[in-house]
């Protein structure tokens, strides 16, 4: 999810490009980038944030009234100077940058190694490049590649070579000679800037607007044609377009966080789209780290918060659907088991920010003992991504708000693909994923947030609140619990629904808020115990597809079976935002915590 901007126009182009990358930071930032000029490309690139490289690599000084920028968030190639955006072709006299994944990219750059292509990077986005050269090379139109733009050859060149990518992408390109830039969009975010002194572009709205409020937001397959004092709009699928010019109303503080008050709740509405980048992985990584599974003698999971829940929602989806067990043990609490590690030990690190002491320090202390590491991170560049034998990235792009949210939900994903290739079955866990889509739009809709502040409103000054659940239900109760108490500070406790009877029903009193997380699977069973707490004077929050006349409110969520733990938490995630908002609590924020717990 890094950023992308672009500009063409009267002004020198480089000062331009730092401000708006530097606009842009928070869509990704382990390393920058820009290209300018058009008589000859001129490139600076390299690991680092965009004011220390502003500085280091002297970025303004580029001239040129054309350029464009990229600030990194890595997902295919690790974070180093080399896999820096811009990217060229062979002879660099193309420059492109790129934001999403190209899933077919290993398919396309064998090709073109194969036809002597050279390539610097290990990244995806550079494919792009080669095949935009590959298109210029060749002359006129090629057979069956109808253009849909009647434009320059570099123009149709890009067109040709758009059509051969499948995944995200939104990407400009810039080609030595042509006084353009020209930039496609699919599934990744891409808006244009009209103003008096040129065209702008980039992922989002808040950094075109330090110049200009006019914008044009892109459809999928638009592609544009932008020059000093014209802009040609086309789709790749049906050629020459129409869109409209809307005028913004935000402030740019409010655009990095798209129409949402919060990034918390931005993070939320993403999680249609993050869990289905979750499951774009290279499956023989996927496959080679199932095998290090069965093969291993001892499998521990380690994490903390709500890493730590997604650990053991993996746990009981690894004994339901492969029938394997694994231990799942708090990062802090490893050092007691240290002595059952061997050389035959395997150990999955998960961890969103990658920084986590507690994890760092379990992680180095099983390397001593010559155990394998396996790591799932949301960071590349980050110190687990570097300390594992096998690397797994969650492509969530950045997580800015303290809770985790769509990390939450991509790693729960991971972990049931994971289960699934232990059977040798991804296309399953793929498919039911991409079945989620609509339901979790429709669980971040406003009408479903109405019906949670209402709910919330209800619940603010409540002191205790408590969350019940059996098996993947147990643990989504736990992650619903630490979502509710870390953002609106109400004491919060999660317990297993066979627990109750053991001692937390003691806890149960008259107006006691329970929440009971229901399945197909454990429904009998949880609602037994929901009448326990209504037998007790409490008030029964069911989360579940179906209602029950136990309960005193009901979240109507649709049953997922193994990806409940998906579904289920994101009602609970946008509560306790509601929660927090109506408690005058600042959501991405909390009292006394950190994003990333880098000390022990
Ligand atoms: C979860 O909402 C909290 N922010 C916290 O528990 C977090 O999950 C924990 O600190 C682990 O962070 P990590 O995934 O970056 O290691
Ligand atoms: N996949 C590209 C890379 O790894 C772009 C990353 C992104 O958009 O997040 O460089």
């Amino acid at each position: 999810m890094c950023g992308i901007f672009g500009y063409v126009g009267s002004e020198k182009a480089s000062p331009i490009l730092c401000r708006g990358l530097k606009n842009l930071e928070y869509r990704g930032y382990d390393s920058v980038g820009i290209v300018t000029g058009s008589s000859q490309l001129e490139i600076r690139k390299d690991v680092g944030r965009i004011d220390d490289l502003k500085t280091r690599l002297s970025l303004e000084e580029l001239g040129g009234n054309l350029g464009i920028g990229h600030t990194r968030w890595a997902t295919h190639g690790r974070v180093t100077a080399k896999n820096s955006h811009p990217h060229t072709d062979c002879k660099n006299k193309v420059a492109i940058i790129h934001n999403g994944i190209i899933e077919n990219y290993l398919e396309l750059k064998t090709k073109l190694v194969e036809r002597g292509h050279r390539f610097s990077s290990d990244t995806d986005s550079e494919v792009i490049a080669h095949l935009i050269e590959e298109w210029l090379s060749k002359s006129g139109p090629l057979p069956g590649t109808a253009s849909s733009v009647n434009g320059s050859s570099f123009e149709d060149a890009c067109t040709k070579a758009f059509k051969q990518l499948r995944g995200s992408y939104a990407v400009l390109a810039i080609c030595e000679g042509e006084e353009k830039i020209v930039a496609v969009r699919k599934d990744s975010p891409l808006v244009v800037g009209i103003s008096e002194i040129g065209t702008f572009f980039a992922s989002d709205v808040a950094p075109i607007m330090d110049w200009t409020k006019d914008v044009v937001y892109l459809e999928n397959n638009d592609f544009v044609v932008a020059e000093k004092g014209d802009i040609r709009f086309y789709n790749l699928d049906s050629g020459e377009v129409k869109r409209p010019v809307s005028t913004v109303e935000w402030d740019l503080e409010e655009a990095k966080k798209g129409n949402f008050e919060h990034f918390m709740l931005k993070e939320i509405s993403e999680q249609a789209e993050t869990i289905q980048r979750a499951c774009v992985q290279d499956m023989a990584v996927v496959d080679r780290i199932a095998g290090m599974i069965r093969s291993g003698y001892g499998v521990f999971f380690i994490a903390c918060g709500s890493s730590y829940h997604a650990c053991l929602t993996g746990s009981y989806l690894f004994s339901k659907v492969a029938n394997l067990h694994v231990n799942v043990v708090l990062a802090s609490e490893f050092e007691n088991y240290e002595h059952f590690l061997t050389k035959k030990t395997l150990v999955f690190a998960v961890s969103q920010s990658g920084e986590t002491a507690d994890v760092l320090e379990a992680v180095r202390a099983a390397k001593r003992r010559g155990s394998r590491i396996v790591s799932i991170t949301n960071v590349m560049g980050s110190s687990l991504s570097r300390e594992g034998d096998e690397l797994l990235l969650m492509n969530s792009g950045p997580e800015i708000c303290v809770l985790s949210t769509k990390t939450y939900t991509s790693q729960v994903v991971m972990m049931a693909l994971l289960a699934c290739a232990l059977n040798g079955d991804h296309e399953s866990c793929l498919q039911k994923v991409k079945d989620l889509y609509l339901d979790i739009y429709n669980l971040t809709s406003r009408s479903m947030r109405d019906r949670l502040k209402a709910l919330a409103g209800d619940l603010s000054s409540q002191d205790h609140i408590y969350m019940i659940g059996r098996g993947l239900q147990y643990t989504t109760a736990l992650e619903a619990a630490l979502k509710v108490k870390e953002v609106s500070y109400i004491h919060t406790e999660a317990f297993a629904g066979g627990e109750l009877k053991h001692g937390p029903l003691a806890l149960i009193e008259e107006g006691t808020p329970v929440f009971v997380f229901v399945s197909k699977e454990n429904g009998d069973r949880i609602v037994s115990n929901a009448q326990e707490v209504k037998a007790r004077g409490g008030f029964v929050i069911g989360v579940s597809d179906w209602d029950n006349p136990v309960f005193d409110r009901w979240i109507k969520v649709p049953d997922c079976e193994d990806l409940n733990p998906v579904i289920q938490a994101i009602p609970m995630q946008v509560l306790a935002y509601e929660l927090a908002v109506q408690k005058n609590l600042d959501p991405d924020k909390p009292r006394n915590l950190a994003k990333s717990v880098t000390v022990l």
